[in-house]
């Protein structure tokens, strides 16, 4: 193939290619346990304000008993807490502490046991990889990386685990967190209750790039997210011919499918994230980079200088083969 074709062919793919639309969930992804977007993180964060108001208002009665046993050994004249001492103890350190310890206790255990997963949840296996995660649908057959889809309005059940180390799954707007730990599975009640996109972030320090480790979780409507899954039930057929089989060869050829699947092509290696439906994700490199034609072309070339340490090494493909490459893969929606 000539090179002016492969150039007319990269501009017409990237001319039509939906950015706002792909990207736009990478932007616009909330990620505060201040504004709570799901049930579990409404719990929280009630919690959080019972705590807040209640600490806020006894630190204010110390402050207040504090300042009056000053001044009153200043000026004599300013009455002491009408309390006698041995009842003033009584009732400032044994029983006013624990009516607001007691009911904080049954509180906080109420609110850990709703934490928990709810039954007939939708199951999503989510696996925590030094630094990225392997998202599974077991019931539709989907394998995908750092981006969770789900439905909104449906609580999801997430059993979690880790192929190395720990790591901890944490979306601040839509619940708690949760660690994924090696060789045991943990289970986590995630749900939205309005459609949007959340971040979330590895909470646990796992390493040199522990804090490049995020997840966004996009919440579509409900028959948004069936079609979703049709779409992705059965992987597209591999390419036969120009620009795109010419990308899905250097992709062969180069060593990328010795750690990467693509469903529907002979590509199944297992070390780095599934790339079945990589130009429809909103980000690279977990959360590094916006997926972009570009920023996915930078990342291949040299993908240690944007996430160091990562286990990805920097790709040696023939020139001609580059732009077909980067153009298969951002095919792949
Ligand atoms: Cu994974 Cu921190």
């Amino acid at each position: 193939m000539t090179s002016k074709t492969i150039l007319n062919e990269t501009i017409s793919f990237v001319q039509n290619d939906n950015l706002q639309d792909r990207v736009k969930d990478f932007f616009e992804a909330k990620s505060s346990a201040f504004h709570p977007f799901g049930p579990a993180a409404e719990m929280i964060d009630d919690l959080h304000w019972g705590m807040v108001y209640g600490f806020g208002a006894i630190f204010i009665l110390v402050l207040v008993l504090t300042i009056m046993s000053l001044l009153s050994k200043r000026w004599q004249k300013i009455p002491r807490p009408p309390l006698g001492d041995s009842m003033f103890i009584m009732i400032g350190g044994l029983i006013l502490p624990l009516l607001v310890l007691f009911p904080l206790l049954i509180e906080t255990l109420f609110v850990t046991k709703e934490l928990q997963p709810k039954k007939d949840s939708m199951v999503i296996r989510l696996t925590g990889h030094m630094w990225w995660w392997e998202v599974e649908y077991p019931d539709h057959g989907i394998i995908s990386a750092n981006e969770l889809i789900i439905p909104a309005g449906v609580p999801i059940k997430l059993e979690m685990t880790s192929a190395d180390v720990i790591h901890s799954f944490w979306a601040p707007s839509l619940s708690g967190k949760t660690d994924l730990i090696p060789g045991q599975k943990t289970y986590h009640w995630l749900e939205a209750s309005k459609v949007g996109s959340y971040r979330a972030q590895c909470a646990e320090f796992c390493g040199l790039q522990h804090a490049r480790m995020a997840l966004l979780v996009i919440a579509k409507e409900p028959k948004e997210f069936e079609d979703w899954v049709k779409a992705r039930v059965s992987p597209p057929p591999p390419p036969t011919e120009g620009v795109l089989a010419q990308g899905l060869n250097a992709f062969m050829e180069s060593g990328c499918a010795e750690c990467h699947s693509i469903r529907g092509t002979a590509a199944r290696g297992k070390i780095g994230p599934d790339l079945t439906h990589i130009g429809s994700r909103s980000s690279l490199g977990a959360g590094v980079l916006p997926n972009t034609f570009g920023s996915l072309a930078g990342w291949v070339a040299n993908p240690q200088a944007l996430k160091p340490g990562n286990k990805m090494p920097a790709s040696y493909i023939k020139a001609e083969d580059y732009h077909p490459l980067i153009t298969y893969l951002m095919g792949l929606e």
